[in-house]
């Protein structure tokens, strides 16, 4: 009798997608899915919901609490972590730091504790372009200087630091993954972007598209770009899932640990999103322009090329307004479940 090969035996992977209920966790969850990944989500649902979920495992708790993970790590064989849970407002972060540091930086101490001490070896961490500050140099590289502006941007940082420390002491693996501008839904339209309140850009311009909001305030058009509104670098929420699909399997391969920034390359100023936006939803909207939103750099652009050589990866959507079809869909779903 011919015996299996033992790889077929093998169960797939177990992977802790914690802030898995959140705009970007809840994507990544259907991805690892789809792909028969087996997956267990820790989220307290305090910015997460759990009908993004679909029927994924969850187990409703926070990342402050010890004796919640002490028994969710001595119950799940945990293969690899994937965590998005944070706290993700910049101005907020400046008026509240102990919210920021609490969340971001404690939660995540606690979480990596506990990981530590049953044997978790690696782990895929959320960071931000925030890390960056003002920009010195266009588009960012992983090699620009790091001054973050703000408790939210410096919690990140912080955690990037901790992650190589860990690594050098206790052997413990990470990825490290600098978002730009996540944007966009899920090209099924089964998953989206859901802030309360809700503060980023494309979401708020939809909302006034469908008239859900009244007005919607550009903060400030005197930076120094052409047209005087800020440039950013918008990655649909999709390519992001696959960047972090790759770094599981970057350091699956054995893969010391590592950063990268993500981001397409390409910059729109705030009015060619709008421009963008009334033309996927054929909607003139009602604009107008408020003063200068403290903290804002005028470009944020990403080098991404460094993912893109050593992870192979490559963004799908990288015209504005395939995010922007997929975020319209998405919210002309409204109210959702
Ligand atoms: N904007 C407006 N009006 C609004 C909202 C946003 O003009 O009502 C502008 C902002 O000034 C900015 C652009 O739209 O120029 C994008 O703003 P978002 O709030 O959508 O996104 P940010 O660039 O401020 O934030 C993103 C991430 C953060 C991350 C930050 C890094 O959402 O998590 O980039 O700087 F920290």
């Amino acid at each position: 009798m011919i015996s299996k090969p033992e790889t077929l035996d093998k169960p797939m992977p177990l992977i802790c997608v914690v802030g898995g209920a959140g705009y970007i966790g809840s994507h990544m969850v259907m991805l690892l899915r789809s792909l028969q990944y087996r997956v267990v989500v820790i989220d307290d649902l305090s910015n997460g919901f759990q009908s993004s979920l679909a029927d994924a495992y969850l187990e409703k708790g926070s990342i402050l609490d010890s004796v919640f993970l002490e028994r969710f790590f001595s119950e799940h064989a945990v293969d690899a972590i994937i965590h998005f849970a944070s706290s993700i407002q910049v101005g907020e972060s400046v008026k509240n730091p102990q919210k920021y540091y609490k969340n971001n930086l404690v939660g995540t101490l606690n979480l990596l504790e506990h990981a530590l001490a049953h044997g978790v070896e690696k782990i895929i961490f959320s960071s931000t372009a925030a890390v960056f500050g003002n920009p010195q140099y266009v588009p960012i590289d992983e090699a620009h200087p790091h001054e973050p502006l703000s408790p939210y941007g410096k919690s990140k940082l912080f955690v990037e630091q901790i992650l190589a420390d860990y690594e050098l002491a206790y052997g413990l693996r990470s990825v490290c993954l600098r978002y730009f501008n996540a944007a966009g839904a899920s090209a099924c339209g089964k998953l989206g972007e859901r802030h309360d309140p809700e503060t980023h850009l494309i979401p708020l311009l939809l909302q006034q598209a469908s008239g859900r909001l009244e007005k919607f305030s550009v903060f400030g058009d005197d930076y120094s770009t052409p047209d005087g509104t800020c440039i950013r670098d918008y990655i649909h929420v999709e390519d992001l899932c696959t960047a972090h699909l790759l770094a599981l399997k970057y350091l699956d391969t054995g893969n010391a640990s590592d950063l990268f920034n993500l981001g397409t390359g390409k910059g729109h100023s705030v009015t060619e999103v709008i421009k963008t936006v009334e033309e996927v939803t054929g909607n003139k909207l009602n604009i107008c322009v408020s003063p200068k939103r403290p903290g804002d750099p005028a470009i944020l652009v990403a080098d991404g090329q460094r993912a893109k050589s050593i992870l192979g990866w490559q963004p799908k959507y990288v015209d504005l307004k395939d995010i922007i079809r997929h975020a319209w869909s998405w919210e002309q779903k409204y109210p959702w479940q």
